[in-house]
């Protein structure tokens, strides 16, 4: 028998990343990934090195169950991150889950049930001796197929205490090798996370043969806060999203708690049993892929970062007042605790050119972390010569701009083959748009709108004809300058399917206008082409789930 991640791993003087943006990230409402898309995040979350993927929810969907699957198979290797599937506390749940996983080198299942009064009186309708049952047996079947199994009594942090100890010390005995205590609502505050962990560990008789972990949603704002006052009182796993997308408000953000760690090493040494001044990190990231990893998962689900937002967003490392700006330019320490190039960050912002050749960007993309296949690099280098054309100067946010754009799309069933638009201010704006269609035919139509981009996507409505929703529609620069390329970001509603999102890079914006909404109508086209695989069934499933 392998070894399992805790026997390996019996990790108290480090934190262990737990990975859920393909979970519980992906239930952001539009975050939907297909399975290509959820295999690239799940690749570059291994480089950023996190302890495991929850690559997914297996039960809920073929897709999702080929999803968990695939990732497990290639990138569930030896020396790879631990691939785990969430499983309600159901036999069916279960055994999809270790099915999905079974390709793994290293695999986990993650069985919960909730155990506060309020979820079990009016959703599961079950005593609390009939859920501590059902938590035990439950964890004792998925010990069947698995060494490495997680328990999450949901709801955790607003359950009755000395019952919280009983199903986790009964989940322990049962075989769980990691007990989780998700804040479930968000509802907790920092010292009172730490009482709790506190808590289990002193009235749980078993609590020492298994990995406390903690998981929690951002209602407050308090999600990240929350965490590392639970890691202080012994907490040893953190689950967490890239960009903290997730569930209504979200969940803890992994690159915030990893920079706090790294940033406030010093703070945390001692009560990880090291020297105060140890250099040693204290978790397996490689804060360099951070800046990648946050674009990647941003580009591909459409949730855009806020400017403003903590380690990622624009405006992260830029100094706007005249008093900062004189201070950082005399010594970067005056106001900033970290370095931009810690999260990978490159200050080097002008790399190629015009003149630029196939070999050049090819090394420039591998220096990126970016691997793709010689039919990827071909595709790359034919936009990164179009958009050198338009623009001079070809930054690294540039060259992923391009990579995610033209490489990482979604398959197309409608194809944009030309878009014009005529407008301004004495002119009532008119598209026309031309589209391949499924089955290879060619259909140009025509109308008008309020603005360029009202006129573009009813041009394409009428060619398309699948109603739908438009909720959003938004710009942004990659980078400064008038040349910058214009990222798009749109998010459309369909009764059957719900929301989802499309995304597209160009230097010349109603283009990307154009690209960004067609990506999202070829999503919708192929959820409903796959009655088995509705999207819409998924969150059915999940809502029912109360995840
Ligand atoms: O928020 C939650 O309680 C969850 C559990 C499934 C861990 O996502
Ligand atoms: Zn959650």
């Amino acid at each position: 028998m392998s070894t399992t991640f805790q026997e390996s791993n019996v990790a108290q003087d480090r934190i262990i990343f737990f990975d859920t943006t393909l979970r519980d990230g992906e239930q952001s409402p539009g975050a939907t990934l297909n399975v290509e898309q959820k295999l690239l995040i799940a690749q570059q979350l291994a480089r950023l090195g996190v302890d495991i993927i929850e690559a997914g929810f297996a039960i809920a969907s073929p897709g999702d169950f080929e999803a968990v699957q695939k990732i497990a198979a290639t990138v569930g290797t030896e020396n790879g991150p631990v691939i785990c599937s969430l499983a309600r506390a159901i036999k069916a749940d279960i055994k999809a889950a270790a099915e999905a996983i079974k390709p793994a080198a290293h695999g986990r299942i993650h069985t919960f049930i909730s155990t506060s009064d309020i979820h079990l009186k009016y959703q599961l309708r079950k005593s609390q001796s009939e859920v501590l049952e059902i938590a035990q047996e439950m964890v004792a079947y998925a010990k069947t197929f698995c060494d490495d199994v997680e328990f999450s009594p949901m709801d955790a942090t607003r359950t009755d205490p000395e019952y919280l100890c009983q199903v986790v010390e009964a989940a322990i005995n049962a075989g769980a090798t990691t007990v989780n205590i998700p804040d479930t609502v968000g509802f907790i505050m920092p010292s009172e996370f730490g009482d709790l962990i506190k808590l289990l560990k002193q009235n749980v008789s078993n609590i020492d043969c298994a990995v406390i972990s903690v998981h929690g949603h951002n209602d407050l704002g308090l999600a990240v806060a929350n965490f590392l006052e639970a890691a202080k009182s012994g907490a040893r796993q953190m689950e967490c999203t890239i960009n903290g997308i997730g569930e209504r408000a979200g969940n803890a953000a992994l690159e915030e708690l990893v920079m706090a760690l790294h940033v406030r090493r010093t703070y945390f040494n001692n009560l990880f049993g090291r020297p105060t001044e140890s250099t040693e990190p204290l978790c397996n990231i490689d804060t360099k892929q951070i800046y990648k990893t946050s674009r990647l998962v941003s580009n591909l689900t459409g949730m855009l970062v806020q400017p403003n937002k903590a380690i990622v967003g624009a405006n992260a490392f830029a100094h706007e007042s005249g008093i900062h700006q004189d201070g950082v330019l005399k010594n970067r320490l005056t106001y900033e605790i970290m370095d931009a190039k810690s999260i990978g960050l490159i200050d080097n912002l002008i790399v190629l050119g015009k003149l630029s050749g196939r070999s050049a960007l090819s090394s420039r993309l591998k220096e990126l972390g970016f691997e793709l296949s010689d039919q990827e690099l071909n595709a790359a280098f034919v936009r990164f010569k179009e958009v050198a054309d338009k623009k001079r100067e070809i930054s690294d946010r540039d060259l992923e701009a391009i990579v995610n754009d033209e490489i990482r799309h979604a398959p197309e069933a409608f194809k944009l083959e030309q878009v014009q638009v005529s407008c301004g201010d004495r002119a009532i704006p008119t598209a026309t748009v031309t589209l391949m269609m499924p089955d290879g035919q060619e259909i140009t139509d025509v109308s008008v709108g309020t603005g360029p981009v009202d006129a573009i996507y009813k041009a394409i409505n009428l060619i398309v004809n699948v109603p739908n929703q438009l909720i959003e529609y938004s710009v942004q620069s990659v980078t400064a300058g008038i040349d910058a390329l214009g990222e798009v970001t749109i998010r459309l509603k369909h009764p059957d399917v719900g929301t989802l999102s499309g995304h597209s890079a160009n230097t010349d914006v109603i283009v990307a206008s154009a690209r960004a909404y067609l990506s999202a109508l070829n999503k919708l086209y192929f959820a409903l082409q796959s009655p088995t695989a509705k999207i819409g069934d998924r969150e059915k499933l999940k809502k029912e789930a109360a995840l």
